[in-house]
């Protein structure tokens, strides 16, 4: 038996817990647990309320979702070949791999995050009474603007016709890198409603891919030769700064140095570098900017980031490390933001600051700082070596530091959003399925008297995947302007309509009220492609148009003569991830 199998038999912290608070629902009235509930805040006695309603049978569901007053009527499972919507609701395809960008070059592979930027946003300016809300300020453009999309990864049998036997020629590895990275592209709904990608717009319409020049920033910035990095990889999820950036975040960087097939097969002298796996800063408005990546914010399987402000300026982002076992982190920045109008000031903020990661058992936040925690400065790994001897170090190594100082893994974090009206901090636990937590959860977080810069947090259930609430493995989340989550699942496509998967169908788009008595319960509003992942949710301003990527449909395609989907051109084509506009948004 090796040491993996060991640890995947052995109970893990994180259901320990979890199975604690699950067993607090069922003690409510009595006594001590009572107490201890009456003594949570009032959003977290609502999450706890809604736990209980989470688990209901599919028929009590089906009765509950006919009569509920939501905002569309929601859809049944599906396993078809297209992008399902409920009635009244459409799509517009806005471009898709291979796309021709206008310039030469080619919308890339797999879109995954996406983050809309109204045109006029700079020439109006932000919203300084709101800066957590920074460009949604209500008068700026929903029908034209910015997509920055991510592109997280390629199928090689898609871009360079690599089907996996020997190793690869440059010209193979070449077309491949122009496909990851991000793209920034124009694009407007016209006087019928319809949005489309303009590919004119040469001024704004950009790739940024694996060859990139791309600065680091902060204490790690000169890791492994550094300052300038080649390109970004592993561009999963991300974010938005209210002072109007992106922020793309590499997850999985690791498999690019690898020999083909196991690995993409990429020079390991530049893929090897520890100059992946951070948070990248890009200017959407600025097609000649440089993108920067900034350390201080730790380099782990990044997965997203969501900003929050303090009252007093104090600018925070909390990001999830993607991988079984790994930890939650938030960031607390050194400058804080004072002017949402001084904009190259405010793109200083994230290169400074602390990072801690969470504690769930004791509901604190650990400082990853070498100077000031000993137990780092001695840390040593199997071999009797010290594991850091900078801050750099730990920072190019966060989990290693988190689990020094015990820190709690987790079921692979992967997104985390801000509740808009309360300020809570939404996380989705995939799964974990060395721990036996196959279908995931959604956590919601409360900082101590709901301070983003809080060294202390108490949390809760909000949601638990299965059979019995309709989903499994919760992926990407976003928050309309009501306060209502919006979610997105991540069943992996070998095992999407099998098994103990088999009650979702497809994987799809998923609402939750996060109050009242709907509270915690899923309601289906979309289901995507064959084998494809539904992924970077993301509203227009006035909220009347929901962008999505729909990412590697037909995954598990066989060959290029043995395809398992068409999407979206259909007949006989080879599928292509994409980005889409739905529409149908009544507000
Ligand atoms: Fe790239 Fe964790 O999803
Ligand atoms: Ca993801
Ligand atoms: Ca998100």
């Amino acid at each position: 038996m090796t040491s993996h199998d060991q640890r995947a038999e052995r109970k893990s912290i994180w259901h320990d817990l979890l199975e604690r608070r699950i067993n607090r629902r069922s003690l409510v009235a009595t006594g001590a647990a009572a107490a201890a509930v009456a003594a949570l805040p009032l959003d977290l006695q609502t999450a706890e309320a809604a736990q209980y309603n989470a688990p209901m049978s599919a028929p009590a569901l089906a009765q509950r979702q006919a009569q509920g007053s939501l905002p569309f009527k929601p859809i049944g499972t599906s396993t078809a070949d297209d992008l399902i919507l409920p009635e009244g609701f459409r799509y517009d395809l806005l471009a898709h791999r291979g796309h021709d960008m206008g310039n030469g070059s080619m919308f890339g592979e797999n879109a995954d995050f996406l983050a809309f930027f109204p045109i006029d946003m700079l020439e109006k300016g932000l919203d300084q009474t709101r800066p957590q809300f920074g460009f949604t300020r209500s008068d700026l453009s929903s029908n034209d603007g910015l997509l920055l999309v991510n592109h997280e990864y390629i199928n090689p049998m898609f871009i360079s016709g690599y089907t996996g036997s020997g190793a690869k020629s440059s010209d193979q590895i070449n077309a491949e890198k122009h496909m990851v990275g991000m793209s920034v592209i124009r694009v407007k709904r016209n006087s019928d409603g319809r949005w489309y990608f303009d590919q004119s717009d040469a001024a704004h319409n950009r790739r940024i891919d694996a060859t990139t020049p791309i600065t680091l920033t902060g204490p790690a910035a000169n890791i492994d030769g550094g300052p300038i990095a080649i390109g970004s990889l592993g561009n999963c999820s991300g974010g938005v700064t209210p002072w109007g950036t992106a922020l793309s975040c590499e997850e999985n960087f690791q498999d690019y140095p690898n020999a083909a097939p196991t690995g993409y097969g990429w020079e390991p002298e530049i893929y090897a570098k520890r100059h992946y796996g951070w948070v990248v800063e890009v200017d959407p408005f600025d097609k000649n900017s440089t993108p920067r990546k900034h350390t201080a914010l730790g380099r782990f399987r990044h997965e997203n980031v969501a900003v929050r402000v303090g009252g007093d300026g104090t600018v925070v982002a909390y990001m999830g490390d993607d991988k079984a076992d790994s930890c939650v982190y938030k960031f607390v920045a050194e400058r804080k933001l004072t002017n949402l109008a001084d904009r190259p000031g405010n793109m200083q903020i994230l290169e400074s600051g602390q990072l801690y990661a969470a504690d769930f058992a004791n509901g604190k936040w650990i400082l990853l700082d070498y100077n000031s925690q000993s137990a780092l400065q001695s840390a040593k790994d199997s071999k009797g070596n010290l594991l850091f001897t900078s801050q750099a170090d730990v920072l190019a190594d966060a989990q290693a530091a988190a689990m020094v100082l015990k820190a709690t893994p987790v079921d692979r974090p992967e997104d985390i959003e801000i509740h808009p009206l309360d300020g809570s901090v939404y996380i989705a636990l995939t799964n974990n399925t060395g721990h036996g937590n196959f279908h995931g959860q959604i956590v919601r977080l409360a900082e101590t008297d709901g301070n983003p810069a809080a060294m202390s947090f108490d949390w809760s259930i909000f949601a638990v995947g299965g059979s019995q609430s309709g989903f499994s493995s919760p992926d990407n989340l976003v928050f309309d302007g009501e306060g209502n989550l919006w979610m997105v699942t991540d069943i992996s496509s070998s095992r999407t309509n099998k098994g103990i998967y088999k009650f979702q169908g497809n994987n799809g788009l998923f609402f939750f009220r996060t109050s009242g008595p709907d509270a915690g319960i899923a309601f289906q509003f979309a289901s995507g492609p064959v084998e494809c992942e539904l992924t970077g949710p993301c509203w227009s301003p006035d909220g009347r148009t929901l962008f999505l990527s729909i990412q590697h449909p037909g995954e598990e395609s066989k060959s290029l003569s043995e395809l398992s989907s068409h999407w979206p051109i259909g007949g006989n084509e080879v599928p292509r991830s994409g980005v889409v506009a739905i529409t149908g948004f009544k507000r």
